[in-house]
């Protein structure tokens, strides 16, 4: 009995003095900063696979695409175009990207919050790599994967200098397209959009130009190497030419399967559209010229008078401001076939859009 409990006495004083000997040693040694760097390594190459099992690497460095403009300006149709090239993925609208830059933008508006968030220790440099790495996982994990990334909302390229400092290589395509024609589609398919009055054809048309007007500066100023400014018209009736320049500009090297995104719709690679984007943009059908002037003859008289003071930006993208349609130019000859075979064969359009509407029948967004 007295040897047990002087047995545990002894323990007890070992396990004591061991602590203390422990703790001595953690105040005095202080951490080796450099053995924790290796433990932990600080920038691990990040990957993401394709449906081959092929190992893709993607980090802030690489020469994420950026698609953006007012909604209706064809955004769309160009994801779809080079969502068909087999090198470039794009997924659908991420929508959380925007919503992130806009709550960047407040906090960096506000003096204040700028002030307690840098005693907060949370600075630009801080916020800059968590904005980069947030971004950077959903554009590289909410699609298939592919060598080059892509990502498309509509609004980010209000941003385009930012993330132009978080993405240094990022290319951006800046969709343009006719302010009468966007507002008369996103009026007549009821797009909300925040501080968009639908019922006003005017309100609409100042809101375009001045979003227009902050979205082209960004895209003057991240300069030529960086923003291509993309004219939705131009791109549907001359799409060869367009896809060469825009495939030029993105380094990527030309596959002629861009020409025919229609072919690859639903398919493994192909682009995944919502129920409501294949609809209301046609990108099911071969590019074709029904869009371009459709917004004719819809628009309020009082309107039309002061349209070139309503939205002085249409004249500095070069439409004619008091043209009733523009001339937009001559479509070559395999779009100005498309459209005909499309005019020709109402039936069979109107079939395969159903055809896309059942096989997608209890998905609902
Ligand atoms: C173009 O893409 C298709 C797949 O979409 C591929 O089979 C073909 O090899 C590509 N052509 C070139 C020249 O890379
Ligand atoms: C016109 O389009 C139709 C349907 O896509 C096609 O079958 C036909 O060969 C085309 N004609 C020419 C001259 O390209
Ligand atoms: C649409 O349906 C097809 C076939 O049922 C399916 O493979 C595809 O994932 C669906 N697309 C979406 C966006 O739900």
């Amino acid at each position: 009995m007295r040897m047990k409990a002087s047995t545990k006495r002894c323990l007890m004083y070992a396990l004591f003095s061991g602590i203390v000997v422990i703790l001595i040693l953690y105040h005095i040694v202080p951490c080796d900063l450099e053995t924790r760097a290796i433990m932990v390594p600080r920038d691990a190459q990040k990957y993401i696979y394709d449906r081959t099992i092929r190992q893709i690497p993607y980090d802030r460095n690489m020469p994420i695409i950026f698609i953006g403009g007012m909604p209706r300006s064809g955004t769309t149709l160009m994801c779809a175009m080079l969502d068909a090239h087999p090198e470039i993925g794009c997924g659908e609208e991420t929508r959380v990207i925007p919503r992130l830059l806009g709550m960047r933008a407040n906090w960096e508006k506000s003096q204040l919050e700028k002030k307690r968030l840098s005693e907060a220790g949370i600075t630009s440099d801080v916020l800059d790599s968590a904005m980069a790495a947030f971004i950077l996982e959903i554009v590289a994990k909410h699609g298939e994967a592919a060598p080059h990334l892509c990502n498309r909302d509509v609004f980010t390229l209000k941003s385009s200098v930012y993330l132009n400092q978080l993405f240094p290589n990022a290319k951006f395509l800046f969709m343009i397209r006719d302010g009468r024609a966007t507002v008369n589609s996103i009026i007549s398919r009821q797009v909300t959009i925040t501080g968009f009055d639908l019922k006003s054809f005017r309100n609409c048309m100042t809101k375009w130009n001045s979003a227009m007007e902050i979205m082209f500066s960004q895209c003057l100023h991240v300069g030529p190497d960086s923003c291509m400014p993309v004219y939705y018209e131009q791109l549907v009736l001359q799409p060869e030419l367009w896809l060469r320049r825009i495939l030029t500009f993105l380094d990527i090297p030309w596959n002629s399967s861009v020409l025919n995104h229609e072919d690859f719709i639903e398919k493994h690679g192909g682009i995944a559209l919502s129920k409501t984007e294949k609809l209301t943009d046609q990108i099911i059908k071969p590019v074709n010229l029904e869009a371009l002037s459709k917004w004719v003859g819809k628009i309020p008289e009082d309107v039309i008078k002061d349209m070139a003071s309503i939205a002085p930006m249409l004249k500095t993208l070069g439409y004619d401001p008091e043209a009733n349609p523009p001339d937009y130019g001559k479509p070559d000859p395999r779009v100005a076939n498309n459209t005909l075979h499309i005019q020709q064969n109402l039936d069979y359009w109107k079939q395969r859009e159903d055809e896309i509407i059942k096989a997608n029948g209890s998905n609902d967004d």
